[in-house]
């Protein structure tokens, strides 16, 4: 459940304050969102930029137990699946990019960001950050974008209410949190993934490799086959591949 929401007309970024306020003991639900940030992060030490009134930009501090510590890395995931769902009841056909980009039309339209916290040595938390395109003016110009961008209301061809969307999405990540260790949650975040089966590049931290992307494993990892030989990746991104 939700248990406090913040509104922040404007912040350096959600996750530092939720990273913050787990850090001082915030219980999980307790959700941070902001119509402006100054400095917005992405995933693999990217910028994120949200421009005030076209965006939603909100944080989510989850609590996970020692069950779910083990398959941390599905929290991204959850926050991908749960964007694309919200996104399908507005009738729009979603995709998500490995591990948690939310596509649509093959352009990204949604980012998360997973952080992990700790209490000393110890895992206690994760912050989930959620960027969403709502409106045109939320699109970066295409020469500061590594993936081709766009936003619902492009897609959609009309107006979207960024609370109704927002009280979507926070409804279907509280819904699918409860389910982040069953089968069904993987394979409903499988079902939506793109290039699932096609050759594709992975940009890793440590280099690019090029493979068919045959499959994900039970911690979300993707599975690359590379001339008969499989390769696990746990982070990275998936780009897209010069025709
Ligand atoms: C990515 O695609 O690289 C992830 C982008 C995540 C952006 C969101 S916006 C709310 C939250 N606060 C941040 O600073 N980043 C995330």
């Amino acid at each position: 459940p939700i248990s406090e929401i913040q509104y922040l007309p404007e912040t350096y970024s959600t996750n530092d304050d939720a990273m913050a306020w787990a850090q001082a003991g915030a219980p999980e639900g307790v959700v941070v969102i902001a119509d402006k940030q100054l400095k917005g992060r992405g995933r693999l030490g990217r910028m994120w930029v949200t421009q005030p009134g076209t965006s939603l930009a909100f944080s989510m501090i989850f609590r996970p137990t020692l069950e779910e510590i083990e398959k941390l890395s599905l929290f991204s995931p959850l926050g991908a699946l749960a964007v694309a769902v919200a996104l399908e009841d507005l009738g729009l056909s979603p995709e998500i990019k490995w591990p948690n980009d939310v596509l649509l039309s093959r352009k990204k339209v949604c980012g998360v960001l997973a952080e992990t916290v700790w209490m000393g040595s110890h895992i206690n938390g994760v912050v989930l950050g959620i960027g969403i395109n709502v409106a045109t003016g939320s699109v970066p110009d295409s020469n500061m974008l590594l993936f081709p961008a766009t936003c619902v209301e492009s897609e959609l061809g009309k107006p979207v209410d960024r609370l109704s969307l927002l009280e979507s999405v926070l409804r279907h990540l509280i819904e699918w949190r409860k389910q982040i260790r069953t089968e069904r949650f993987i394979e409903e975040w499988k079902k939506r993934l793109a290039f699932l089966g096609e050759k594709v590049t992975v940009q890793k931290p440590d280099g690019e490799i090029t493979g068919r992307f045959q499959d994900v494993d039970e911690h979300g990892a993707l599975v690359l086959s590379v001339e008969e030989q499989y390769h696990t990746i746990f982070a990275g991104d998936v780009k897209l591949r010069p025709l």
